[in-house]
């Protein structure tokens, strides 16, 4: 396959699902480009990402700090700080049609109603001088147009189903009265209450200690199962989505660098940039040992590297590497790779484990 030398990544599209995907994808995001226009210059941000997901279906989407995720997510919601960030190509298509070339009105509508979003700081998202009640309740005043007492009812509701113990007491108090893990299924409530098709959680439970990032991830996961809702799940943490996430995508530099069914990426990765993040996950067996760091730092998006973006910290790397851009690479039906060398990286995975 010919590889193309120019500073843009040439984009193959997500593989289709098994079964020739005939069945329309809740989401399909297509060579999406963002860009901040900053003082400093123009920060690419995202550059060219494409991910799908079918309703029931839940994406992971991983990667270090800066690599795009929340931005990728602001451009499909609708939520993007413009100025100074810039949609300057790509498609959103939800439910068929394309987000991008709809009227603001008509965006709003779908916007919490049809795809909410969690994100992690609960305490900064909800309002503080408004108690949870009547802050989850205008969610049906607004949309339905339901009365105080029943909106209240429907506040109680919710609660209930998010699993926050007497619900009719507290649905009276401010949020600064309830515990993280429990403002977080204030969060989850308030996404939830309009029964949307897509949820996107953005970092949903980073602020929460273990035990409580456990709870409120299974219930996220059960609510999604229950509604057959699409799930986009964005995280740092590969240990967190193992058990959670159909499928992942991997970002680095504002692309997708990997895309795979869960289980595969983990038994073989195709991406050096994979292996690292793997490599990065404390092991209980492997206590004591130095935990493994992929070295050296993110690109500075204002000079993303020619060639591929990773090839800096690359164990890989090679000439070609510094010159040319790796397409995305259709690993199987499945499967990609951003990777000029992702056989290579799949061999050595699927070889029988030895310290690399
Ligand atoms: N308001 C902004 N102005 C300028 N640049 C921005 C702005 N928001 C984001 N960016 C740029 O976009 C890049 C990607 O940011 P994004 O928030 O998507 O990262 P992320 O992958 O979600 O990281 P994290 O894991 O830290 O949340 C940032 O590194 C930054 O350069
Ligand atoms: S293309 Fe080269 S630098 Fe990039 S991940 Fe693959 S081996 Fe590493
Ligand atoms: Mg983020």
């Amino acid at each position: 396959m010919s590889t193309s030398g120019a500073t843009d990544a040439v984009m193959a599209p997500e593989p289709e699902p098994p079964g020739g995907g005939e069945e329309r994808p809740l989401l399909d995001v297509r060579n999406l480009h963002v860009e901040f226009r900053t003082r400093e210059g123009i920060a690419k941000a995202v550059n060219g990402v494409n991910y799908s997901v079918h309703a029931g279906e839940t994406l992971a989407v991983l990667g270090e700090s800066g690599s795009g995720k929340s931005v990728t997510a602001q451009a499909v919601m609708g939520i993007l700080d413009s100025p100074p960030g810039f949609i300057t190509q790509g498609e959103v298509v939800f439910q068929g049609r394309d987000l991008l070339r709809m009227g603001g009105e008509e965006r709003r509508k779908i916007r919490g109603a049809r795809m909410a979003m969690i994100f992690q700081d609960a305490l900064s998202s909800l309002n503080p001088v408004l108690s949870v009640g009547e802050q989850l309740g205008e969610m049906f005043r607004v949309h339905q147009g339901l009365s105080r007492k029943e909106a209240r009812a429907k506040a109680i509701e919710l609660m209930e189903r998010v699993r926050i113990p007497a619900a009719r007491e507290r649905v009276k108090q401010y949020p600064h009265q309830f515990s993280g893990g429990m403002r977080q299924r204030v969060m989850i409530a308030m996404a939830m209450a309009l029964e949307p098709e897509l949820i996107i959680a953005d970092e949903p439970t980073t602020a929460l200690d273990v035990t409580v990032q456990a709870q409120v991830m299974d219930l996220l996961a059960e609510l999604q199962r229950e509604y057959n809702m699409g799930l986009i799940l964005i995280t740092h943490d590969l240990g967190v989505v193992a058990d959670v996430a159909d499928k992942i995508a991997v970002m680095y530099a504002g692309r997708i660098v990997e895309s795979s069914p869960v289980h595969d990426i983990y038994r073989a990765p195709a991406h050096p940039y994979t292996r690292g993040l793997l490599d990065s996950i404390p092991r209980v067996d492997l206590k004591g040992q130095e935990l493994y760091a992929i070295k050296g730092l993110p690109p500075n998006l204002l000079h993303i590297p020619p060639g591929c973006a990773f090839n800096p910290r690359c164990p890989r790397a090679q000439e070609v590497c510094r010159t040319d851009v790796p397409p995305l690479y259709r690993v199987n039906q499945e499967r990609a790779s951003a990777c000029h060398f992702w056989k290579e990286t799949l061999d050595d995975d699927s070889a029988p484990s030895g310290d690399a």
